[in-house]
């Protein structure tokens, strides 16, 4: 441990190369893959960037997940969080056994079978919008005509979310996720959010119908301020994630042409390649963040019961004792192990969905229009830094 490894750090946003973490944090698992970090709110934890130690952490029960206990490591996000996902049926936000009861319930509706019953509905969906895009011709912008639609109509069906509905809680949830909201703006997009799914899981409950939520309102013993807040926790994670995947990875992809023909023309590739770009482009550019719940030693540091420690999974995902040459995107690299979706008790619910988006849309996409390129120079594509999750404002194409 040097004097530099031992001086706090804030977690840096400002990236050189879109497509790579911010620079710092690559010297700084070099120096010290668990390091101390200043948090906005003055309080003094921890940042890690090694995958190792990330991993370790995310699966040990000394960590916690409260909203109460955390402090968070970007200005804003601390009071925002508190004040919003501080509520019954936000299990993410939740330790055993409260979380344990809800991902229970959960996981039997989020079955194999639901999901593979989705499949030739993704299909539909996907062959759709790229219809559509093809009868309005080029330029256009992917992120509207294609990477949200499809994940946000796709959660919508699986939860029984009217999709006519969307401007709202698409306008809702981009308020919720932006690091700019102030926290005025961010408990007024809440309460709407809320008030919306309110009424329709009363909806549900009068009238069941065979989605997810109908599901949970009869088989289960959720109270409605539950079921609300599972709803919601469900339709922002749903959309929003995977949506910046398709377009962050669309973009990825048309600026490393050999990994693009790979993907379009080698059906074997997809689901490597799908694993890759998830942990190249970790859009989840944040956190995790955890609590110490008791003092814990970690290689040689000793993280005190109450301290806050932020797991850069996007640091994590590029540690070249976990990934050989990790700064490069490789399709047909074996990614598996990376930590896109977390890792132990709180690991992504919908990840299966997830991929299974992605292995249909992109190839889709890729196939459709085998002329894709970037209508903008690619400098000119806004990131979406200043958000929750990673990704692009807008992505202009043409084919
Ligand atoms: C590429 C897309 C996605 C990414 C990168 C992603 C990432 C993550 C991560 C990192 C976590 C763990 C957070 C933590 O440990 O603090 C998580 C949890 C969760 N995700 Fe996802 N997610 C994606 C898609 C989805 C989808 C499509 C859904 C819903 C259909 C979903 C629902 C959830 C839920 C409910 C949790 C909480 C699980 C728990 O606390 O037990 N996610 N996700």
């Amino acid at each position: 441990m040097t004097e530099a490894t031992t001086r706090p750090v804030t977690l840096p946003l400002a990236r050189v190369r879109p497509l790579d973490p911010p620079e710092d944090l690559a010297r700084w698992r070099e120096e010290d893959p668990i390091r101390p970090l200043a948090y906005p709110d003055g309080h003094q934890g921890w940042l890690v960037t090694g995958h190792a130690a990330a991993r370790a952490i995310l699966a040990d029960p000394r960590f916690s997940t409260r909203i109460d206990l955390l402090h968070m490591p970007i200005p804003q996000r601390a009071a925002q969080f508190r004040s919003t996902l501080r509520r019954p049926g936000f299990f993410l936000r939740m330790d055993p056994p409260d979380h344990t009861r809800y991902r229970r319930l959960l996981a039997g509706q989020f079955t194999v079978r639901r999901m593979k019953l989705l499949e030739p509905r993704i299909e539909e969906i996907t062959r759709d919008h790229l219809d559509a895009m093809e009868d309005v011709g080029g330029p256009i912008d992917l992120v509207r005509a294609f990477a949200l639609p499809i994940p946000s109509l796709v959660i919508c069906e699986l939860l029984g979310v009217p999709y006519a509905d969307r401007k709202k809680f698409q306008r809702d949830s981009a308020v919720l996720l932006s690091l700019d909201s102030t926290l005025e703006e961010v408990e007024a997009a809440m309460n709407d959010l809320l008030d919306y799914l309110d009424e329709l899981v009363r909806r549900k409950r009068a009238e069941p119908d065979d989605d997810l939520v109908s599901g949970l309102a009869t088989d289960t013993d959720l109270t409605d301020e539950e079921l609300t807040g599972i709803t919601t926790l469900l339709l922002i994670a749903g959309h929003e994630t995977t949506a910046n995947m398709l377009a962050l990875g669309t973009y990825a992809l048309l600026r490393n042409p050999a990994q693009l023909a790979a993907v379009r023309d080698k059906p074997e590739v997809v689901e490597d390649a799908v694993e890759e770009l998830l942990r190249y482009l970790t859009v989840i550019h944040i956190g995790p963040v955890r609590a110490a719940l008791e003092d814990v030693e970690i290689d040689g540091r000793l993280i005190r019961a109450g301290e806050s420690v932020t797991l850069s999974v996007s640091a994590a995902n590029r540690d070249p004792e976990r990934f050989p040459e990790p700064d490069e995107l490789d399709v047909t690299r074996n990614a598996g192990g990376h930590l896109t979706f977390g890792h132990g008790i709180h690991q992504c619910l919908g990840q299966q969905l997830a991929r299974t988006e992605m292995r249909i849309a992109y190839p889709a996409l890729l196939r459709r229009f085998p002329g894709l390129r970037l209508a903008v120079p690619p400098e000119e594509v806004p990131m979406r830094t200043n958000m929750a999750i990673y990704g692009v404002h807008r992505l202009p194409v043409t084919w």
